[in-house]
């Protein structure tokens, strides 16, 4: 049995925090400790009473006076969009046929797809992200190239090939029975091995036919455990277009209901401009809404009401993400950061507990994953991230007039990034300090 005692200030949500006041809402350990064996979290509390808990010759690591958080969730991203981050268009449509879909185009070539999964897991342990849920692109391929590197690295991660069968070059085009068959084969191949989650993943209704719309509520039946994504409701045109495809809907939600394909497992994108019926259904079918502030804010989409759905009298379930490429940044920092500021404008507070709750504990509940991630409760993932509020000159200026926990995590959330990242730990292995320097790779 492998075991490793870390020690540092111990962070962890036992549920959303209803005020900055409300202290009992998490666990803070100022001189912590956290054993890990066999890449669970077997014990966490005061360093001195999980010391008397360990075998003698435990490996130790002091990370004091650094905070030790459960590894950051990120629950909606795009694999094959590293190269279109920072592409400069006027709104979703331009963006998605000037850049997006030209290069998903390249993940028709395996050794494309191979080398820029390398890329996309060093990223996401540099910025201490140690799950994301991804749309790889609509060759079974780039899945295959996603979920073989996940496995190398045993990280927990979510994803799917694209389904589309419309409105999008030739070469990114799969039919309905071609886009179902290689679904199952994707379920089947992967699904299940090791810690790798396959999502049922239908575009969005743009560039489905209702035929291939059916397909995949066919799936979600036939697999009815799986998550399921797609994007809702993220433009005006969008929607304009969405809603003339699918004259028969009473609006864009429901041609996902129609077909199935909401429920407790279902994550979808943006969702910014719902009305009050959409956000019913929603609710009442326990569907997330993933919020992508940088990605609204880059490509002008639209505020999503965050703070307004999540206290409706029917709430709606939501996570938040990165949306790379669409968003600017690979940080959940940048993100939240990015979320606060949409609530600002919205005239609403988005506080630094329930930030921090959101980027752990709150993505892992949308994703009904919190049994396994996102907390440092005992028998779950040792999936960690260690992070230094001083770390940069900026930083440690600001630092020194910081006296509270919330004070910190703010700080952290608004001028931190990557270098704030100490280290990432994937079922208890270092891994943000291994990574090979690209220099050595190519
Ligand atoms: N809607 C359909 N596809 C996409 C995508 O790749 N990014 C974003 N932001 N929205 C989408
Ligand atoms: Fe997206």
């Amino acid at each position: 049995m492998t075991s490793l005692l870390l020690r540092g200030r111990l962070l962890s949500f036992h549920r959303a925090p209803e005020s900055l006041a409300d202290t009992a809402s998490y666990l803070y350990e100022e001189d912590g400790g956290l054993l890990i064996e066999d890449g669970r979290i077997a014990k966490a509390g005061p360093y001195a009473a999980v010391k008397a808990a360990a075998a003698a010759e435990v490996t130790e690591v002091d990370h004091r006076p650094h905070l030790i958080l459960p590894g950051l969730i990120d629950t909606h991203v795009h694999f094959p969009q590293m190269q279109v981050i920072a592409s400069y268009a006027a709104n979703l449509l331009e963006w998605l046929n000037t850049y997006t879909f030209p290069e998903e185009c390249r993940f028709v070539e395996t050794a494309h797809a191979e080398r820029i999964a390398t890329h996309f897991y060093d990223e996401f342990l540099r910025q201490g992200t140690t799950t994301a849920v991804a749309y790889c692109s609509v060759h079974k391929s780039s899945a295959d190239a996603f979920f073989a590197e996940a496995m190398r690295r045993n990280m927990l991660m979510v994803g799917g090939k694209v389904m589309m069968d419309r409105h999008a070059p030739q070469g990114l085009l799969d039919t309905p029975q071609l886009g179902y068959d290689e679904t199952r084969a994707v379920i089947e191949q992967w699904h299940g091995k090791g810690r790798n989650h396959v999502a049922i993943t239908p575009r969005f209704a743009i560039t489905s036919t209702p035929e291939q719309m059916r397909a995949a509520q066919a799936l979600a039946e036939e697999y009815p455990d799986l998550h399921i994504q797609t994007h809702l409701s993220e433009n005006q045109e969008e929607i304009r277009f969405t809603c003339e495809l699918y004259p028969d809907a009473t609006d864009y939600t429901d041609i996902y209901a129609r077909h199935g394909l909401l429920g407790k497992k279902t994550l979808l994108g943006h969702a910014i401009h719902l009305s009050e019926r959409e956000a019913d259904v929603l609710a009442e079918t326990g569907s997330v809404a993933v919020h992508c502030p940088t990605s609204n804010l880059f490509l002008g989409s639209g505020l999503f009401p965050l703070k307004a759905l999540a206290r409706r009298e029917k709430p709606v379930r939501i996570g938040v993400a990165t949306d790379i490429g669409g968003g600017s940044s690979y940080s959940m920092f940048k993100t939240l950061d990015e979320a606060y500021k949409i609530q600002q404008l919205l005239g609403e507070r988005l506080d630094p507990l329930e930030s921090f709750y959101r980027m752990t504990r709150g993505n892992a509940e949308a994703l009904s994953l919190v049994d396994r991630i996102g907390t440092l409760e005992e028998g779950t993932d040792a999936d960690l991230v260690v992070l230094n509020a001083a770390a940069t000159p900026a930083m440690r200026l600001r630092m020194e007039t910081v006296s509270t926990l919330p004070e910190e995590l703010f700080l952290l959330q608004t001028l931190g990034d990557d270098r704030a990242v100490v280290e990432t730990y994937v079922a208890g292995q270092a891994g943000k300090s291994t990574l090979v320097a690209p220099s050595q790779r190519e």
